[in-house]
Parts: C-alpha cells; structure tokens; sequence
C-alpha cells in the first residue's frame, strides 16, 4: 500500500473505525489493489455534477434516489474528513451506483457474470460498461457491483 495511502488510513483510523479490525483494504478485499490517484472523466463528471454516462438507463425517480445517495456518501466522506477527490469519489459512487436500473434484462445479462439474480445484474453490468470506459478504480467498482 502506498505511504500516501497508508497515512491517511491510519490518520483517520479508518479500518478499526469501520470494521474493528486493523488491516488494509488489500486484505479485506483479498487482493491486490491499485490506488487511484487521477479521477477518471465519467467519475468525476458523476461526482461534480451527478451526470451520468451516455449509455445509462435510469429514469427519473431512480435518478432522484441517486441523487439521494449520492449526498449521503458525500456527506459520510466529508464526516471521516476526506479530502475533496475522495469525497467527489464517493459521490460519484452514488449516482452511478444504479445507472443501469432501468436497462432490458436482456442487455444486462450479457454484461454480468452469470450467477446473479435478475434484480441484482444491474449491479455487476454497470460495474463492467464503466471498467469497458477505462474506469480503473477498482474500489469504486467493487462498491457498485455489491451494493
Ligand atoms: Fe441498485
């Protein structure tokens, strides 16, 4: 892990204060994780403005719970003191996190991994147009496919 990222891990006591534990998100996430340090276009355009991407199927009343969310997940990054990529990060997390909701079935199951009940493929399908977009933040992508 990176010292930039360790500090702030440890500054701001995040692993013990969330999960009573002390490690890293390496070993929470059972793997090696790269650290984002530039934010990607789509994410940051979410986390800025909530747009979405072009491809995203989301009607209005889905767009106003994530909007909802969204201010939530800004509201809980600014509590823990994060800096302003982060919180913009995490914002963005929530308006993206169901951009896909409103997508035919159909189109979705070509997205997801198979395995996934048919109201959670929006999750991982979602996860994988971004990855398609050069979004790399695996932590972001995790954060959506599981929600
Ligand atoms: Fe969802």
């Amino acid at each position: 892990m990176p010292v930039r990222v360790r500090s702030r891990v440890a500054r701001h006591n995040l692993y013990s204060r969330f999960f009573g534990i002390a490690t890293t998100s390496s070993e929470l996430l059972g793997k090696q994780t790269d650290v984002v340090t530039e934010l990607h276009p789509l994410v940051e355009a979410a986390g800025q403005s909530g747009s979405l991407p072009d491809w995203a199927r989301c009607g209005p009343r889905r767009r106003a719970h994530a909007a909802r969310v969204a201010n939530l997940m800004s509201s809980w990054a600014t509590s823990l003191g994060l800096g302003g990529d982060e919180i913009v990060r995490w914002t963005a997390a929530g308006h993206l996190h169901d951009a896909l909701k409103d997508a035919p079935v159909e189109s979705l199951e070509s997205l997801a991994e198979s395995g996934w009940p048919e109201p959670l493929l929006h999750a991982p399908a979602c996860a994988t147009r971004l990855r398609a977009d050069g979004v790399m933040d695996e932590e972001l992508l995790l954060a959506i496919t599981y929600h």
